[in-house]
């Protein structure tokens, strides 16, 4: 995993919009975030975590023969950030795949590796999440329900051919839903708008993102433990106590919570680090299950669920032993 280094507190936000500690921390948990300083951008943070992740599966750059990159915060309007990544880690020619599916992203791209190592196309694919949120921000008052939410970050992972059943992704479920794809998006600047933004749209703050909160929570906890269930059974696995960890997208501590308790999922079975990072959307679920692996809370073998929801509506679950 890779954050910038700026550490942008609750009580920062404060001196820029009305807001405060205590209502940020009781409705989402979120404690701080990073944000970026100007010059650092998705694909550096994706370039590092890459490296670290290549490294650590005992590889070397080269031996990558297909990047997917998941964000919804791209780093310029094309080309697709992918290529920037593959240009930072000196490499040339494999093939570049950005996908657009916002804090599901991390999930989908796993299930698009899992597919391609299945039927043998690639060996080892970097699945990688990032995002800067911070400069797409509103940091006024009336940007508030948004901008205290996001922060910035990135993490990857490399997946590879299993050698034995005790290490493998065991199944991948993603779904999307178009039907209220505008209770969480962000309109401007955009092709179907002549022009692509306007001074009209900007003075509205319609290149800010735009969230119908509530309804985007009741869709979280309902589809979250539809994917986890949808999971279990394709697995067989009868009873939620049978997963050793459960790695949710951190969207909002209050969402993760109920999830585990609908679930029957106690609370040691969970790692939520929402706290420190804010929702970094895409990165969000390699930047949690990195941190839970570091503290041991992930050992060789055990079974992981992975689970988001986010914007399009979109959703999903992995099932993996790590
Ligand atoms: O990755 C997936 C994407 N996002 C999510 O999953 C987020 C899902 N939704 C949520 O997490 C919650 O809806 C929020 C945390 C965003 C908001 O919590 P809420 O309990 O749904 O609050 P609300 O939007 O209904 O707002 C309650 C009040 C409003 O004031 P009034 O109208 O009651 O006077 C807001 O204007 O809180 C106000 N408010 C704030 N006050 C202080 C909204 N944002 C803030 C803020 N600071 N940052």
């Amino acid at each position: 995993m890779a954050v910038p280094n700026r550490v942008v507190t609750n009580d920062d936000l404060a001196k820029q919009m009305e807001t405060s500690n205590e209502w940020i921390v009781e409705r989402t948990g979120i404690e701080q975030r990073r944000w970026v300083e100007p010059g650092e951008g998705g694909a550096e943070l994706a370039a590092k975590a890459s490296k670290e992740a290549i490294e650590r599966a005992g590889l070397q750059p080269k031996d990558i023969d297909l990047i997917i990159y998941a964000t919804l915060s791209p780093d310029v309007n094309f080309p697709g950030t992918g290529v920037f990544v593959q240009r930072l880690l000196g490499l040339k020619e494999i093939p570049c795949l950005d996908i657009r599916q916002q804090c599901t992203g991390f999930i989908y791209g796993m299930s698009i590796a899992d597919a391609y190592i299945r039927t043998g196309s690639f060996k080892n694919v970097l699945v990688i999440g990032s995002e800067v949120h911070s400069t797409g921000l509103d940091i006024s008052t009336a940007g508030r329900d948004v901008t205290v939410l996001f922060g910035d970050g990135a993490g990857a992972v490399v997946v590879g051919r299993a050698t034995d059943d005790r290490h493998m992704v065991l199944s991948t479920h993603i779904h999307a839903d178009g039907s209220e794809a505008e209770i969480l998006w962000t309109e401007y600047p955009a092709s179907r708008h002549h022009p692509r933004i306007s001074a009209e749209a900007m003075a509205e703050r319609k290149h800010y993102p735009a969230m119908k909160g509530k309804n985007v929570f009741k869709h979280a906890v309902t589809r979250m433990p539809q994917a986890i269930m949808e999971g279990m059974q394709a697995n067989g696995i009868k009873s939620i106590l049978e997963i050793d960890m459960l790695i949710p997208h951190q969207a909002n501590l209050r969402i993760n919570q109920m999830v585990a308790q609908m679930i029957g999922m106690p609370p040691e079975k969970t790692h939520n680090n929402i706290q420190k990072y804010g929702n970094t959307t895409a990165a969000s679920i390699p930047i949690c299950m990195h941190e839970a692996i570091e503290l041991g809370k992930i050992k060789p073998g055990d079974l992981v669920c992975l689970v988001a929801f986010g914007a399009g509506l979109t959703w999903g679950s992995v099932f993996l032993r790590y």
